[in-house]
């Protein structure tokens, strides 16, 4: 077993590291309170190659391994969750898929643009009655002629505002349950497609999230991935990987909440000396250290079994569950160490725990990583 990263991997690392505190901190607070989409920032990070780091470069993308990604991500995310999952909805849930399962047609036309971060991409899996339940879609996409005519609302999307391309799950036929969900590119524009208002979220606040209503959507044929029937597939196979890139986002987070409570307990005095000399401290940073170490092994091991073409649907599961609790409690502990000053703007930590508590619900909650790592387990499909 090798713990060393490649030169290449160190190296997207630094400029991830590199970018989000030159260009993603300064506006982070700022676009947090006014819940702005960081419209520029999503650009550059296009032009650095972020946007579609695994998609092949015959797409337009980088052409790099998961391990790369998950590093970036950390990065990105330690200094902004709400970028970091702009990055990551495009690059796992939309760009994975389209490169794995698309037509040619849908590779040229869509993925490319989405990997060079020409265009921003959205997973429409959610409805209102179908969250957690996810077979139970709603939607339907009626064949008529050369295009299909879809009809439904989606939930809590995210870059729903903001995406160019949108991937639709919806119903082609529904006596066959799960085996009749296809999946759609649908294009923002397209006659029936609407939008709703944007959340007003307790965290990621400067990710856009609404609804999408379907009325008579008229989506040519060829926007069909992968066939008739695979839509499901499609969704969860992409899901795993998109687990990871949120174990990640976690991680982010944790290690942001760990270095902020470092650095605080060495310069905060109390009882005649800094807090970072009371064992009641050093307690918390070292269990602190040990959770964000341990999240980080776990998600690495899912990146790289992913990249060693293995399965690692439990792992990723495994990661995002472990990853997503220790963020709330490292976010929760550095609050604990800031005190008051824990619990107003100034010190940033605060707002790492609004933005480390979606990370147990969104693509796939903490119960639904249960039943995945508990049915592997115990071999039940
Ligand atoms: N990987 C690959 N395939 C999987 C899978 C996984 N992790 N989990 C289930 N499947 C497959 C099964 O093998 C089965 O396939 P076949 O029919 O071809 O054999 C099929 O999916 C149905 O599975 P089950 O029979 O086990 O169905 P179930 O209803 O008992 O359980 C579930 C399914 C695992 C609970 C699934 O519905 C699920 O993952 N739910 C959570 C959905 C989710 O993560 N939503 C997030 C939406 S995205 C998002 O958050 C928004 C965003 O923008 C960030």
């Amino acid at each position: 077993m090798n713990f060393n990263f490649t030169e290449e991997q160190l190296m997207i690392q630094q400029t991830a590291r590199d970018f989000a505190l030159s260009e993603i901190a300064p506006s982070a607070v700022e676009r947090d309170i006014k819940a702005e989409f960081p419209y520029e920032i999503v650009k550059k990070l296009g032009e650095l190659g972020f946007m579609g780091m695994m998609v092949s470069p015959e797409y337009g993308g980088a052409g790099l391994d998961t391990i790369s990604y998950v590093l970036a991500m950390i990065e990105i995310s330690k200094v902004d969750a709400s970028v970091g999952v702009i990055m990551s909805v495009n690059n796992s849930l939309v760009c994975y898929g389209l490169e794995k399962y698309g037509s040619d047609y849908i590779k040229e036309k869509y993925l490319t643009p989405l990997a060079k971060g020409e265009k921003l991409g959205a997973f429409a899996l959610s409805e209102p009655e179908a969250g957690s339940d996810a077979t139970k879609q709603k939607t339907t996409a009626d064949k008529d002629g050369d295009f299909y005519i879809l009809n439904g609302i989606k939930n809590w999307i995210t870059n729903g505002i903001n995406a160019d391309y949108y991937l639709v799950m919806a119903t082609t036929d529904k006596e066959k349950g799960h085996k009749g969900i296809s999946t759609f590119v649908v294009e923002k524009g397209t006659e029936g497609f609407g939008q709703g208002a944007k959340e007003d979220k307790l965290g990621i606040r400067s990710s856009d999230t609404c609804s999408l209503t379907f009325e008579n959507c008229k989506v040519p044929k060829e926007n069909l991935v992968w066939e008739e029937g695979k839509g499901f597939n499609f969704a969860m196979n992409t899901l795993n990987g998109g687990r990871i890139g949120i174990a990640a986002q976690a991680i982010g987070i944790a290690e942001a909440s760990l270095e902020a409570s470092i650095k605080y307990s060495k310069t905060r005095k109390a009882f005649g000396s800094t807090i970072s000399n009371f064992q009641a401290i050093q307690f918390k940073l070292a269990d602190m250290a040990v959770k964000v170490d341990a999240a980080k092994l776990l998600t690495l091991k899912a990146a790289a079994l992913k990249d060693a073409g293995q399965s690692y649907a439990k792992e990723a599961a495994m990661a995002k569950l472990y990853s997503s609790k220790i963020a709330v409690e490292c976010a929760l502990e550095a609050i604990q160490i800031h005190g008051g000053y824990g619990y107003v703007r100034e010190y940033l930590v605060e707002r790492y725990l609004r933005d480390a508590k979606i990370t147990e619900i969104y693509e796939g909650t903490s119960e639904i990583q249960r039943i995945i790592i508990a049915r592997a387990l115990l071999d039940q499909k």
